[in-house]
């Protein structure tokens, strides 16, 4: 797919530049009212186009929303952290207030693009992330001026592409995540593509009820039941867990908590338990096929990982997918924290900066941030 790069904006040389960032990055809020950025990665991410563009003699400004404020002002969600820690790395670059303020972003609002582009030559969009939201700052901006891609949003288009044209094999996509209505239009695209599908997550019990187990209190989406079934017996690609780590139902659990009981579960789960990860035989079984692939696709977690004492398949998972020494793809907030937390980022081909930006444009192949960017004018 031809969308156009940095090169194709000619001499940037004295030109403004308006380059449309993914600064969305979890924080914390201090005591003193003070935010810690959690993770970087994106903001790190949008350093190589920044730089070249200030290294070509441009004056950048960059922009990007954060959370979703739906066009109000709310100090918690200011892009200040972000742009303080952008400064450090490359302090050359104006960084504008959280888009998300204005109305206009969201609503595709013509008047709020014009705002946006005022005494801009140039637009480039490296805000991977956001690609498939159609908002002003992404679709608008290429309307009117000669655009391009960054080297992050370029780069992201081109390994998932690659995914889906001509992947090494076996090509194993591994879905986890809460919940499978999130995913179907994903899976039910990918399930052609792959050699194999693991399921795991909340979103695998739903397939489990449709193959007649009982999953005692587990979460599950009746109305994906019958979807999961007819999947199930058109494909023998998908594989799901076998066995569970569960916690007495009425037992809280999350970040923190360490309340109730956890026990391992085959087969069927009995009433009173709910699964919150899957178990070490699933764990094992996983890994064995993740170990003989080519090429992994990788998003969501296996459980509840932000609780340790569900997180051991999804750390297993990250393992073997770090491990394996084929391609390695891994999209989606979780997945890829849990990648960053165990120190295993740098043995991964591709951490995708995208959660709902990667999973559709494995489902569509496309996304409106590259579209505008290809009927941008030249
Ligand atoms: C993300 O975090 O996935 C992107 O920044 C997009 O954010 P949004 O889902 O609020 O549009």
């Amino acid at each position: 797919m031809y969308i156009p790069q940095l090169e194709d904006l000619g001499d940037v040389k004295g030109k403004t530049v308006l380059v449309r960032c993914d600064f969305n990055v979890p924080m914390t809020k201090r005591d003193d009212g003070e935010f810690d950025i959690v993770d970087d990665f994106r903001i790190r991410s949008s350093v190589p186009t920044l730089k070249w563009l200030v290294d070509h003699g441009a004056k950048v400004i960059a922009c990007s929303h954060i959370g979703r404020p739906h066009g109000k002002w709310d100090p918690d969600l200011s892009i200040a952290p972000m742009a303080k820690r952008l400064h450090e790395l490359l302090p050359e670059v104006e960084v504008l207030e959280n888009l998300r303020f204005s109305k206009g972003e969201e609503e595709n609002d013509d008047a709020y693009v014009q705002d946006l582009i005022r005494g801009v030559d140039l637009y480039v969009d490296d805000a991977f992330g956001a690609a498939h939201r159609v908002h002003a700052s992404i679709v608008g901006p290429p309307k009117y001026l000669r655009s391009a891609a960054g080297r992050l949003l370029a780069r992201e288009a081109e390994v998932l592409a690659s995914l889906l044209e001509a992947p090494e094999r076996p090509f194993v996509g591994i879905m986890g995540g809460s919940k499978v209505s999130d995913k179907m239009g994903l899976i039910k695209s990918l399930i052609d593509k792959v050699d194999t599908l693991i399921v795991g997550g909340g979103m695998a019990f739903s397939f489990l009820v449709a193959l007649g187990r009982n999953i005692g209190d587990s979460m599950v989406e009746p109305d994906q039941i019958d979807i999961c079934r007819n999947l199930l017996e058109s494909t023998k690609k998908i594989i799901l867990p076998v066995d569970y780590v569960a916690l007495n139902s009425d037992a809280p659990f999350g970040r923190g908590i360490n309340n109730g009981t956890a026990q391992c579960f085959s087969g069927d789960i009995p009433s009173g338990w709910k699964a919150l990860d899957i178990g070490p035989k699933s764990s094992e079984a996983f890994q064995d096929i993740i170990m003989g692939a080519k090429t992994v696709l990788w998003n969501g977690p296996l459980g509840v990982c932000e609780d340790p004492r569900f997180s051991l398949g999804t750390q297993a998972v990250a393992t073997a997918v770090a491990k394996f020494g084929g391609f390695s793809v891994v999209g989606g907030g979780d997945s890829a924290a849990a990648i960053e937390q165990a120190g295993l980022a740098n043995n991964i081909s591709h951490l995708s900066t995208g959660g709902g930006a990667s999973l559709e444009f494995l489902e569509k192949g496309d996304l409106p941030g590259l579209k505008a960017l290809r009927d941008s004018p030249s």
